[in-house]
């Protein structure tokens, strides 16, 4: 479709739907969301003339996925966000079903886009551009079409870019899937962004020791952290166990050495990034500062987005609060980034006690620091619980899909938990970062409070957060 009809119906949807929109309810406070529409993985994450960008993948047009668009947004803090004009429509033959995920770079102080084309045909089969797209003086990106066409072996599920440069080359990451229907990282490099020359397989299932692993990896990332080389990816087609992989898709690590000489990537086990029930695609970058900073997508998909109770509002799906990793022992943390602290209202409040004593705090939009010593239950908003036994710590809420209640777990020795609410969502931060449950909720908006029971004792500092979207 040509791009001025494309635009005619971004403007009819966002004039007919915006307001409505930003009436629910559950509409977020302080997460980005998209203005109507479905939005999904979060691209081209970077710090570029001292502006935080974050693109983002969106079905503007309905709040269902289809041939995605890239939304896109900046900020001076990571805080408070603009969103600027949509950067790339599938207009073109080589991404008429989607301009798909993918990353950016700064090349000769541009930002430089690259995505996926996606093209899917009528008997079910598919093929896939990698693509580049660059910044024009005007803040619009100007398509500079495919770099590398579907590479020798592989299916068409070829997708999602990841591009970084190392000692004056630019190197690639890429989710591509055998004929065996096995899921594979793909490694590629460049003088020049134009010319790629695939180096080999780095990473995915039946490699580095792995046995069956997936059929698919989607969203790959791979970066440099505290001495050693992280990769992130979200496997699909992993049997759930009766503690891990218990949602649909994974999302996950590896730590290891890249050798970039050899395209090998040596690695340890796989760890889930999140326990929680909602968290996919994440994207990192490095920031001015030398900071690893990550959103996540917080939602997953293929996950009957058409049940949640946004869809009436004319918006599904957002992205994570933006975090900051590091890596320790081995392990990845992940913390909410410092900007966030903006947020918080005043010194806030802090309490000390037996849990059960502790008195009721509002919980729509906030953020509570949390002690631990010894058990304690804590409900939220009556529409999800946070249960720790001594061993065990359990997030269980209310599906709206089937009207159940589901669970979420994670062992270890919890000394501290960082919670931060968002309307319809919440991130929980254990000990420091070392573990995170992300997840949607969507309590009755008159149900504003959190309740403690147990007979634990807690020190607890709680905060308010303003509104900044
Ligand atoms: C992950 C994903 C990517 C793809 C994009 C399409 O959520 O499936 O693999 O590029 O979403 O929107």
């Amino acid at each position: 479709m040509s791009e001025v009809s494309l635009l005619k119906q971004l403007a009819r949807s966002l004039m007919t739907g915006q307001l409505i929109a930003a009436s629910d309810p559950h509409r977020l406070h302080w997460h980005l969301a998209p203005p109507v529409g479905l939005l999904n993985d979060p691209n081209g994450f970077i710090e570029a003339h001292g502006r935080y960008h974050l693109f983002y993948q969106w079905n503007p047009l309905a709040c269902r996925h289809g041939a995605k668009w890239w939304g896109h947004w900046s900020s001076a803090d990571l805080v408070h966000w603009c969103h600027e004009p949509v950067a790339l429509l599938p207009t073109e033959e080589y991404e008429i079903n989607g301009c798909y995920s993918g990353s950016a770079v700064l090349n000769d102080g541009k930002i430089t886009l690259i995505y996926t084309g996606n093209v899917k045909y009528a008997d079910g089969s598919r093929t896939a551009y990698q693509c580049l797209a660059s910044e024009s003086s005007d803040g619009s990106y100007q398509k500079l079409g495919p770099v590398i066409s579907l590479p020798e072996g592989y299916t068409g599920h070829v997708r999602d870019p990841k591009v970084w440069q190392h000692d004056v080359l630019w190197y690639m990451v890429l989710a591509a899937q055998s004929p065996e229907i096995k899921g594979k990282v793909l490694f590629y490099r460049s003088e020049d962004l134009q010319q790629w020359q695939l180096l080999g397989e780095i990473a995915g299932t039946h490699l580095n020791g792995l046995k069956e692993f997936g059929y698919m990896w989607e969203c790959p990332d791979l970066f440099h952290l505290d001495g050693q080389d992280v990769l992130l990816c979200c496997p699909q087609g992993l049997a759930a166990e009766k503690y891990h992989y218990l949602n649909l898709y994974q999302c996950g690590y590896f730590v290891g050495a890249l050798d970039y000489q050899q395209a090998k990537f040596p690695h340890g086990q796989f760890h889930e990034l999140d326990l929680g029930f909602e968290f996919y695609a994440p994207q990192t970058t490095e920031t001015a500062d030398g900071r690893r900073l990550m959103f996540g997508w917080l939602g997953l998909p293929d996950d009957n987005e058409l049940a949640q109770p946004t869809v009436k509002y004319g918006w599904v799906n957002s992205m994570t609060c933006p975090r900051e990793l590091s890596l320790r022992n081995g392990i990845l943390y992940q913390q909410p980034v410092k900007e966030l602290q903006q947020l918080r209202q005043g010194n806030g409040s802090q309490w000390q006690g037996t849990a059960a004593e502790a008195p009721a705090m509002a919980a729509v939009s906030a953020e509570l620091l949390i002690g631990v010593n010894g058990p304690f239950t804590l409900s939220l908003r009556d529409n999800a619980t946070l249960d720790w036994n001594g061993e065990c710590l359990t997030l269980t809420r209310h599906n709206w899909r089937t009207q159940e209640a589901e669970s979420r777990y994670w062992f270890g020795t919890l000394q501290s938990l960082q919670l931060l609410l968002d309307s319809s969502s919440l991130e929980l931060f254990i000990n420091d970062g070392e573990a995170c449950m992300t997840a949607r909720y969507f309590p009755d908006p008159a149900k504003q409070n959190l309740h403690w029971q147990g007979h634990g004792q807690l020190s607890i500092h709680h905060w308010l957060l303003s509104s900044c979207v």
